[in-house]
């Protein structure tokens, strides 16, 4: 009888595995885990090589992880940049050893979009805008000041920038809204009780509301309220963003009002990014993620559909 090709040659005609070099922005935050794992879960089903590296929130140990990346000649490179600015050498490097890049969840900054394939991940300026007419709409009646602290993200970082920017943007039209404190707890729990701590020192009973750019840091500013002597989502509305686990938990327990959601389920469509890029085909040149907003009247019954 007649043998197969692959019968004959065996591991010669194998099909060779694309080795995809993802260097992640770090562990900062419980969307960042979940992050982390579609991604790693979704090559293992895709049986794409996944190289991983954890930056630790440092630009420059992305920086080098992608040149190690672009040194063992993997096919394809995706990054999660930390900041939005100081790529473009980088990005040079790997465009001349011709491997193709795609951004995941933040974006850069980069005149050049040649320099990379795709920018895959949500629309965070929509996000800053959802938190800033939920927030219009819970102070409709309302004619006196509304004090407003925030708690931004890691500086520099797209999301920090945007989320900023659109709520801003929306707030901006009713001169009752206003922001007496903005200091960054870097998207970490830890951090965003400490400033938390510091905006009610400062500010003793005069904070209306918490706008906060992940759930993370309002999680760790709800302790903070808490150990003040002040009720979380009653005395301070709070407003933060992820939609994350501990967030319906939050809400259940109500002490949170509201989360903007961010979906950090980007695996799969990355490794279906990677295969058509490695196939050849033509992939847009921005895949953005659909997303919704879930106030604390809607978390019980949402719960246990939550992924992440
Ligand atoms: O880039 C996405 C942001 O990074 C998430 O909102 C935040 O929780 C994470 O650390």
């Amino acid at each position: 009888a007649a043998l197969s090709a692959a019968a004959l040659h065996g591991p010669l005609f194998a099909q060779k595995k694309i080795v995809l070099g993802f260097s992640q922005v770090g562990a900062e935050s419980e969307w960042r885990t979940a992050n982390t794992e579609s991604i790693k879960a979704a090559a293992k089903d895709a049986g794409i090589e996944l190289k991983f590296s954890d930056a630790q929130q440092k630009q420059e140990n992305q920086i080098k992880a992608i040149r190690a990346f672009i040194a063992q000649k993997v096919d394809v490179i995706a990054f999660s940049p930390v900041v939005e600015s100081g790529w473009d050498n980088v990005l040079r490097e790997a465009k001349a050893a011709k491997i193709p890049v795609v951004l995941t969840d933040r974006a850069v900054n980069s005149k050049d979009t040649s320099l990379y394939v795709t920018f895959m991940g949500s629309d965070f300026v929509e996000e800053g805008r959802k938190a800033g007419r939920w927030l219009v709409e819970k102070m409709k009646g309302q004619t006196g000041e509304v004090r407003i602290v925030e708690l931004q993200g890691t500086v520099g970082s797209a999301p920090a920038i945007d989320r900023k920017k659109g709520f801003e943007e929306i707030i901006k039209a009713d001169p009752k809204f206003k922001i007496v404190r903005s200091q960054t707890g870097d998207f970490t729990r830890a951090k965003g009780k400490e400033v938390m701590e510091a905006f009610l020192k400062a500010e003793g009973k005069g904070i209306n509301v918490l706008y906060a750019h992940n759930d993370d840091m309002a999680i760790g500013a709800i302790q903070a309220i808490e150990e003040a002597g002040l009720k979380p989502a009653k005395d301070i509305t709070i407003i933060s963003i992820d939609a994350v686990k501990g967030a319906f938990e939050a809400m259940i327990a109500g002490k949170l009002n509201v989360s903007v959601e961010c979906s950090p389920l980007l695996g799969p469509q990355l490794m279906a990014a990677v295969k058509d890029i490695q196939a050849g085909k033509t992939i847009p040149k921005r895949i953005e993620t659909v997303e919704s907003i879930f106030p604390m009247e809607t978390a019980a019954a949402e719960f246990p559909k939550r992924k992440y």
